[in-house]
């Protein structure tokens, strides 16, 4: 099995370097457009081999999509990250050029791949490249949510004092300030959350875990990877081992939840085929009040990128 990742920057690099890690495919491409990255940094993944013990071959190229043909996956990175003082959605303009570009690249020479988009603004780079790619809905999606419920699940690990591996969680929206944790639907080994921390400091753990991407970018000037990186690894294994595993995924929604014609974080089952099942959930009133608020928010950037495509037409 061979999986692409465009884009050998922090996000890109890491996730290639998890994959590598997993030890279940044959190969992994690493695509940049800057001379010298890719090459340099999967060769240094390669060397890494010997002493973590994986046999999973990795390539770096500049910009030869020739080299990424019949790739089963493709995770998408290209594009700048945050700096600080900018929001998601400055990136609109630049990311999309880029998103949309290297889609049509990847198609061309991989037609029936299974697209993960990591790029900012999330939502509107998945619905980018969707547009470019022509494809089923089901085989273009993107990575928020398992980055945000992580970090969701680490604050709580904080606060309870145990091991994150025992708190389950789940949020949905929009990767952005409005995004939904869902202590309702959170539990620490089977324990509802709300047993185990007092309703004040719940409260501030799901403001921390909605700017929590915006806490490390004015710690460290640019955006996290390593959390990032190692969350789109998780959904490539989840596909191509084929495990059903759900977890929080920007997805095309339909009509559920009451909502259409838009990406938006939503739990799913991910499988062979991607997107296999979306699950909805029986949110009560303040739940889905918050989750329609995510979802105006990700449609008013969804139109700028479609008043900026048919203004370019
Ligand atoms: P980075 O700047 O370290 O890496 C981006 C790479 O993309 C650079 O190496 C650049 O040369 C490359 N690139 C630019 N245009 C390209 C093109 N046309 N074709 C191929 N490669 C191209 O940035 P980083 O930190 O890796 O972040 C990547 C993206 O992921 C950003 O948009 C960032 O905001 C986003 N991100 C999304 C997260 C999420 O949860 N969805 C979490 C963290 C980052
Ligand atoms: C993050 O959440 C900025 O989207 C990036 O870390």
């Amino acid at each position: 099995m061979k999986v692409t990742v465009v884009g050998a920057g922090n996000v890109g690099a890491t996730c290639a370097n998890v994959l590598a890690h997993k030890d279940f495919l044959t190969e992994v491409v690493l695509l940049d457009i800057k001379e010298g990255t890719a090459e340099g940094k999967a060769l240094d993944t390669w060397q890494q081999a010997p002493i973590d013990y994986y046999s999973t071959k990795t390539i770096g190229v500049t910009n030869d999509y020739s080299k990424t043909a019949q790739s089963d996956v493709v995770v998408i990175t290209s594009g700048l990250p945050r700096k600080p003082g900018m929001s998601r959605d400055d990136l609109i303009s630049t990311n999309a050029n880029i998103v949309r570009s290297v889609t049509e690249n990847i198609i061309k020479h991989s037609p029936d791949t299974i697209i993960i988009v990591v790029s900012n603004p999330l939502d509107v780079m998945t619905y980018c490249s969707y547009l470019a790619a022509k494809k089923d809905s089901s085989k273009v999606f993107g990575m928020a949510g398992i980055l945000d419920t992580a970090r969701y699940r680490a604050f709580l690990a904080d606060e309870i004092q145990c091991s994150p591996k025992d708190i389950q969680a789940i949020l949905m929206g929009g990767h952005g300030d409005t995004m939904v944790p869902l202590p309702r639907y959170t539990t620490v080994s089977g324990i509802p959350v709300t047993e185990l921390v007092a309703p004040d400091k719940l409260e501030a753990i799901i403001q921390r875990t909605k700017v929590g991407g915006g806490e490390i970018v004015n710690l460290l000037g640019t955006s996290a990877w390593y959390g990032p990186g190692a969350a789109a690894a998780q959904m490539v294994e989840a596909i191509l081992k084929d495990e059903k595993r759900i977890f929080p995924v920007c997805a095309w929604l339909s009509g559920q939840y009451g909502l259409k014609d838009i990406y938006l974080g939503v739990p799913v089952v991910l499988g062979k085929n991607g997107i296999e099942k979306i699950i909805e959930l029986q949110l009560n009133s303040e739940e889905k009040d918050l989750l329609n608020n995510s979802a105006k928010h990700v449609k008013e950037v969804m139109d700028v990128l479609d008043n900026m495509q048919s203004a370019a037409v």
